[in-house]
């Protein structure tokens, strides 16, 4: 196991219990105590009635089949994703009822209500049916954070058509190699998008990836930026959104799925340098992502609920779209950054919406902390009622910081751990149920048979650390990586054997049992909440025709997380200076995307080695963090490493 990446020790003598309070205690969705022993006594049970809050067009028969470590849920259910998160809600008052506010990083806004949201959704899916599209059929979305956006996701939902969402701060090469993995017929993109004022140009990006993709036969583009962009449309293959539209016929009948059908493909990053295709299906994903967003967010029917992830992100597919729309939710969408134009833009949205529950990352909330308090101070803040964390572990400081200053005191704050594989929230209190303790989880969730483990796959006492595994298969769960069964298994059934799901994060228990999560064990960072591989970006590097060998770390920063460091070894005759490190960091961004952009690197002679040749990350990141230097002594060349540490401290 990696080390630690939080003072462990510290944190688990952390004594400030925050208790719910009495009236949160009566009012919330989940208010029985008992609910965890009841889960645990009848886990198919549990979830079967988890599951009957759909609406199916035809009931299961089994619950479960458990072939470790392929689970089906709910066999023989017939259900559709889009009905549920859609026809049920307008067939009801909720029809009027507004389902997405959207604002534009400049400023325009748009409200959908319900009957609006499927109207669009209907169209837009006869518009596929039309360019080809049938059930089955892989569609890859690289698109901004518009209300089309999660319009495009329904509709693929309708005609069961899984899609392959690509987070548009990836370049054209990761999307290139996503939209060539999944095969994918149809891409749907926009001219481009805003990002603190600039122009992001995802047209451009899909032309240069689809040069390479032979599969895809259609392009629907959708008009955001207009005469702003400068894009080239390429006729018979290129549509507009707003053009096929005018003509699409209103009502789409939604394809009976299969519970076990496919509903969408993720990537994400891994160990290697391919990221992995993480496959969710039907009905478990549904009830997955509509419980926990029920249960953890407690969300009431007037809230105004705000998650300010990116769909491009599994965080966006199960809280921004499918778990708030199945419960019909008000949602608010956003498409920019957080600083533009100024540091105090979510803060008066809050205000100008008045939104009761906010879900966001750690990393942005230490960004607030260091931005200062004045920001939040500028606006209204009592809307808020409910504080959420999301996609790695916030320390202590920042949910302190985040309790005062954003909750001022009297909003719950429910740290959620789970992963792209997870499909919906795992670990986290349950806000009318759970005393929570700064920088914890706290809990799995009923229904959930999470442990901690050792090398041998023993059970850790409580106090005791090891590996997080969850030890009894939950609807929500990845089936398989797309395309690649094999890795799927040896990815995550095999470590502990193939009944136990390895999660590939530490974690430690504290006395009371209270999870805390220390990040990840493998060779994945978590930079600003996003997982990349060090391998990805070795491989980038690499790539660069002056770049004999590379090692990529991880190290603390205070913002985000983790920060990528790389050492670079360079050919012979090649000059390292400053204009390479611009270089070498540009041609990252261009490779993977922007958010891969090493923010040091460091030239050296020589990488330190074992005597069987593996680079030892670890002293890398002693390094890199001023750390002294851990155990040396397995290394081909020790001096290796003593002289590169006194380089790295001189420059
Ligand atoms: C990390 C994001 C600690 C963890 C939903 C996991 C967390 C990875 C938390 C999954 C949390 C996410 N506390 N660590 N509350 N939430 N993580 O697939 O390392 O983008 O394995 O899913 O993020 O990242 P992913």
């Amino acid at each position: 196991m990696s080390s630690p990446k939080l003072p462990i020790e510290a944190l688990l003598a952390e004594e400030r219990l925050f208790e719910p309070t009495a009236a949160l205690r009566e009012q919330a969705n989940m208010k029985d105590a008992g609910v965890y022993a009841k889960a645990q006594q009848d886990r198919e049970g549990f979830w079967a009635e988890a599951a009957r809050s759909l609406d199916w067009f035809k009931p299961w028969e089994k619950v479960l089949e458990w072939n470790p470590p392929t689970a089906q849920w709910f066999i023989g259910g017939k259900i559709n994703v889009s009905y549920n998160c859609l026809d049920r809600h307008v067939k009801t008052w909720r029809r009027n009822k507004a389902a997405l506010i959207w604002e534009g990083e400049p400023g325009e806004e748009r409200v959908l209500t319900y009957a609006d949201l499927y109207r669009e959704v209907n169209k837009f899916a006869n518009v596929m049916k039309k360019l080809g599209i049938r059930k089955g059929d892989r569609v890859t979305i690289y698109m901004p954070m518009v209300p089309e956006l999660p319009i495009a996701l329904l509709a693929c939902a309708r005609i069961g058509a899984p899609h392959s969402v690509v987070f548009g701060g990836f370049s054209a090469e990761s999307l290139r190699d996503r939209i060539n993995d999944a095969q994918s017929k149809l891409v749907i993109t926009a001219d481009g998008s805003y990002r603190r004022g600039q122009i992001v140009p995802l047209k451009r990006n899909v032309d240069a990836a689809i040069k390479e993709c032979p599969c895809v036969e259609n392009v629907i583009l959708l008009k955001r930026l207009g005469d702003a962009a400068f894009i080239h449309v390429q006729e018979g293959r290129d549509h507009w959104w707003h053009r096929l539209m005018a003509d699409a016929q209103a009502y789409c009948e939604p394809e009976a799925m299969d519970a076990e059908d496919p509903l969408f493909i993720l990537y994400t990053s891994g160990t290697t340098a391919k990221p992995k295709g993480i496959l969710h299906t039907t009905a478990g994903y549904l009830v997955g992502a509509s419980l926990t967003h029920r249960w953890v967010f407690d969300i009431k029917e007037e809230d105004v609920y705000w998650c300010t992830a990116d769909i491009g992100w599994v965080t966006g597919h199960s809280y921004i779209v499918y778990g708030p729309l199945a419960n019909g939710t008000t949602g608010l969408m956003y498409e920019g950054s957080p600083d533009w134009p100024e540091k105090d833009r979510w803060w008066q949205m809050v205000a100008k919406y008045g939104v009761n529950i906010l879900y966001t990352a750690p990393t942005a909330i230490r960004a607030f902390m260091k931005w200062g308090e004045k920001y939040p101070d500028q606006h209204d803040l009592s809307s808020l009622r409910l504080l959420g964390s999301v996609g790695e572990p916030i320390n202590p400081e920042a949910w302190m910081w985040y309790h005062d200053v954003i909750g001022k005191g009297k909003c719950p704050i429910v740290d959620t751990w789970w992963q792209t594989e997870t499909g919906s929230i795992l670990i986290s209190p349950l806000p009318g149920l759970t005393a929570m303790k700064p920088g914890s989880a706290t809990f799995p969730l009923p229904g959930i048979d999470a442990d901690v483990v050792d090398e041998t796959g023993q059970s850790v006492p409580l106090g005791g650390g090891g590996y997080l595994v969850l030890k009894s298969p939950w609807p929500s769960m990845a089936r398989t990586i797309y395309g690649d069964p094999e890795r799927y298994v040896q990815t995550y059934w095999n470590r502990f054997g193939k009944e136990v799901y390895f999660a590939g994060d530490g974690c430690k228990r504290d006395s009371q049992g209270y999870f805390w999560l220390l990040g990840r064990v493998d060779d994945v960072m978590n930079v600003s909440g996003h997982r990349i591989s060090t391998m990805e970006v070795e491989s980038a590097l690499v790539d660069h025709h002056e770049v004999a060998e590379a090692a990529v770390i991880g190290r603390k920063d205070e913002i985000k997380g983790e920060a990528i460091a790389a050492f670079v070894t360079l050919k012979e005759g090649a000059l390292s200076d400053v204009e390479k490190v611009s270089e070498l960091k540009k041609h990252v961004s261009e490779k993977i995307g922007s958010i891969a952009r090493p923010d040091a690197i460091f030239f050296t002679a020589e990488l330190p080695k074992t005597r069987s040749g593996k680079i030892m990350r670890r002293l890398l990141r002693d390094i890199a963090e001023g750390r002294a230097l851990g155990d040396t002594t397995t290394l081909a060349d020790a001096t290796v490493v003593a002289k590169l540490k006194s380089q790295y401290e001189e420059s």
